[in-house]
């Protein structure tokens, strides 16, 4: 099978249906690998810096050798992105431990395995889907104690997602047991409380988002109060607002939660604005006079 895609292995680029990997590689076994999905936007990366010390971070954290540079990193998927002539969409790259006999302790030796591809889906999905805002579920987070490593381990995301989405709604929000809110299963989430923003504080219970950190940044420039700490499930049904944030989500305005309107069920006043001072940044960053 041929493809119009071009992929990328271990150094290589390829057409996409030629990229394959090892059945013994760790990631597949064991989900031992991390990844990130990085926007493009102008044929460029947004934060690709941030997604760069992230994935090292995990690696590290997975014992994997970071197997590239920041610069080399930049490099392959600005070209991967040139290769598919995308100047919108979404890069996914994963490394994973490597191939070897399966052992939950991998061998010594192990060399890492690099792939990575275009996804040129619509990001953000939302506003032509949902201009009005959309609806998120709570599903209990099943997920494990280090969710800020972001590892490809990601089957009680995708189960909370999918009850979401039969559920009519467009993310679910995972719920720690004693009723703490954590992120969204593809998403960071914030509300906003007596005029003040407030997000989880990273630990393992959720991913140090770039686009969090982005919007945390841009609370501080503009003089928007911002707490990162926790809230629970009964403060998120008396929100004036609440908003998710993400690669792939951009600042999502949440307008209802398990049926129920947040505020009153329309967009608020500080979610709109920070969809506005995020999508500045995003084009004044991938513009070629921008950074
Ligand atoms: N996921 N929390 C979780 C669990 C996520 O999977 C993501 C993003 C985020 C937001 O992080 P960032 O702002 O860095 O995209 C938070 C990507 C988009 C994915 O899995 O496709």
């Amino acid at each position: 099978m041929k493809t119009t895609a071009t992929g990328y292995v271990n150094g290589e680029f390829c057409d996409l249906a030629d990229a394959k990997i090892s059945i013994l590689d760790r990631g597949l076994l064991f989900g031992d690998a991390v990844y990130e999905a990085l926007r493009v936007n102008n044929g460029r990366l947004f934060r690709v810096g941030d997604h760069y010390a992230r994935m090292s971070n995990g690696l590290k954290a997975l014992g994997i050798p970071v197997p590239f540079s920041a610069s080399q990193y930049e490099a392959i998927l600005t070209e991967l992105a040139r290769r598919n002539g995308v100047k919108s969409g979404l890069v996914y790259i994963q490394v994973t431990h490597g191939a070897a006999m399966r052992a939950h302790v991998p061998p010594k030796d192990i060399a890492p395995n690099v792939f990575a591809f275009i996804q040129t889906s619509e990001v953000p999905a939302w506003p032509r889907k949902y201009p009005g805002g959309v609806s998120v579920a709570t599903v209990e987070d099943l997920r494990w104690q280090r969710c800020n490593i972001k590892t490809s381990m990601l089957l009680a995301n995708t189960l909370a997602k999918r009850q979401a989405t039969d559920a009519g709604a467009f993310e679910a929000i995972l719920v720690g047991q004693d009723g703490t809110v954590h992120e969204g299963a593809v998403s960071n989430l914030f509300v906003v409380i007596g005029g003040s923003l407030r997000t989880h504080p990273v630990d393992g219970h959720v991913l140090p988002g770039v686009t969090r950190n982005v919007v945390l940044d841009l609370a501080r420039t503009h003089g928007i109060p911002a707490a990162e700490r926790a809230f629970s499930k009964a403060e998120l049904f008396a929100a004036e607002e609440a908003f998710l944030t993400g690669t792939t989500a951009d600042v999502c305005p949440v307008v209802r939660v398990d049926g129920k309107p947040i505020g009153d069920g329309r967009i608020g006043p500080l979610t709109a604005r920070l969809i506005k001072l995020l999508a500045e940044v995003l084009q004044r960053e991938t513009t070629d006079d921008g950074r």
